[in-house]
């Protein structure tokens, strides 16, 4: 393959309309028909949605059903273009958010005190802030520190940086949750919370919960619960009889938790509920500023103007799948996780699976046998798992789409033709690597950081070589 064509084939994963459709570098002379426009833009969802609807990508796609999402539109559309900023003219936001968190809340048997954001990430970051801003008043906190297992997620990192607090983060324990002693010895007098997941993104595993609220307790300081993954679903399989250790409000010293109704509460994307024990925790997030021109200024969270659609939408998802149906949906997930678990561990000896996963199975090679050549097979196979580092490894987090009949048992067969394609191929570098959010990634470590940043760029650019409008 020469250079150009290896530029070509990235420029094209990229940008994949770049050759078939016009790009807009302004904004068109006359309005663009709107049936031309409705066209273009269904014609590339039902492309890129085909993948996910045949179940086999892992995570990302939690509910599937386009009945549901075809409801959930018509509910958002009634609100799309509403402000729920406006209250006097929109109180029914007012009824759908109480109601979202009044269940949230009841399903992680907290106190009913919460907030709901745009998504998983603004929820850790802004319980993030919270905590920072309660150390600072309550114990003059200055150099804040926040102490969590290797494995909670990224976002954290983001919020952490974007707020001068300092990560520090503890090594795993041989089963892959955090080692509560190490969290101990990172902690001191700036440390303004610890954390934990349930379950985390790499490894779909629980850390010990109730070990790192007790050490919180013990320090005088608050525990986050990232449920942002399991929050919605970890409560059904619980009820269904699986063993779930206890993670939520019922721990003493869980003093928050984050549960995304974008996962596996099946809502449309760009909600999460960020739950408090305490109003006086939640109130440190609260913005009020009576001196501005504009008006007595009053906000709960980061955004300001917000659109109904999506709240209406949430309230929606939730009362439209009920406890029957989060039940069956949690069912036929732990099924198939059980299936895959089982699977890998009986029939794949050159795999490990991580840990011991409910929901979202992570597994590693077991000698040297490289994995992102499996992933690359599986690929091929038109498989989407996530890649990890780190060690290197896959994950399959089950959603309703990976639950259709037969698909667990097929996911094995094409493992173990992956494997004996990355037997065959060992030695050659592999297609693949671990981009969260991509399936392929470059390899390499000093220029790795320069080059994610390039792509962070590339993807607010316009397709380059695309025939303008
Ligand atoms: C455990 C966990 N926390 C947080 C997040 C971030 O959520 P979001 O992508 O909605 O910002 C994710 C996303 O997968 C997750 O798995």
């Amino acid at each position: 393959m020469s250079d150009d064509s290896g530029l070509d084939e990235m420029l094209d994963g990229f940008w994949p309309y770049r050759k078939t459709t016009e790009s807009f570098r302004k904004v068109p002379a006359e309005p663009v028909e709107r049936a031309l426009i409705l066209r273009e833009i269904a014609e590339m969802a039902h492309k890129e949605d085909a993948q996910g609807d045949t179940g086999t990508v892992s995570g990302s796609l939690y509910c599937g059903d386009h009945d549901h999402y075809g409801f959930l539109g018509e509910v958002f559309n009634l609100f799309s273009h509403a402000n729920v900023l406006q209250r006097d003219m929109y109180p029914s936001a007012t009824k759908f958010e109480a109601e979202i968190i009044a269940m949230t809340s009841d399903l992680l048997h907290g106190t009913g005190v919460g907030v709901v954001t745009s998504g998983g990430s603004e929820s850790l970051i802004t319980a993030l802030y919270s905590y920072r801003e309660h150390a600072r008043e309550t114990r003059g906190v200055t150099r804040p520190n926040v102490v969590m297992p290797q494995t909670a997620h990224v976002a954290l990192d983001k919020g952490a940086h974007w707020m001068g607090i300092e990560v520090r983060h503890a090594p795993l324990t041989e089963a892959y949750v955090a080692d509560v002693d190490a969290m101990a010895a990172l902690i001191d007098d700036q440390t303004i919370a610890l954390v934990g997941s349930a379950a985390n993104y790499a490894h779909g595993l629980i850390d010990p919960i109730e070990e790192i609220a007790a050490l919180a307790k013990s320090h005088g300081i608050g525990m986050h619960v990232d449920g942002c993954l399991g929050g919605w679903l970890l409560p059904w399989v619980e009820k269904l009889g699986y063993a779930v250790p206890l993670w939520d409000f019922r721990v003493p010293g869980v003093t928050s938790i984050s549960a995304d109704t974008h996962k596996y509460g099946y809502a449309l994307k760009g909600s999460s509920v960020l739950l408090y024990r305490s109003k006086d925790l939640r109130k440190n997030q609260y913005f009020t500023y009576p001196d501005w021109p504009g008006g007595l200024y009053l906000s709960p969270g980061l955004a300001g103007s917000r659109s109904g659609g999506i709240i209406a939408s949430t309230y929606a998802a939730i009362l439209a799948t009920g406890e029957s149906g989060y039940l069956a949906a949690a069912d036929g997930i732990m099924k198939t996780a059980t299936t895959i678990t089982e699977g890998i561990r009986t029939q794949v000896p050159e795999l490990e699976v991580i840990g011991d996963p409910t929901f979202l199975v992570a597994f590693k090679s077991v000698g040297d046998l490289d994995i992102y050549l499996v992933n690359d097979s599986l690929k091929d196979q038109g498989w989407r798992m996530n890649a990890l580092q780190l060690p290197p490894a896959l994950h399959f987090c089950i959603t309703r789409p990976n639950t259709q009949d037969g698909t667990a048992e097929r996911f094995i067969e094409a493992l173990k033709l992956a494997v004996t394609y990355a037997q065959d191929k060992q030695g050659e570098p592999a297609k693949s690597g671990a981009m969260y959010g991509f399936g392929g990634t470059p390899q390499g470590n000093a220029t790795l950081e320069v080059v994610m940043a390039g792509v962070l760029d590339a993807m607010h650019e316009v397709a380059p070589d695309s025939p303008a409008a």
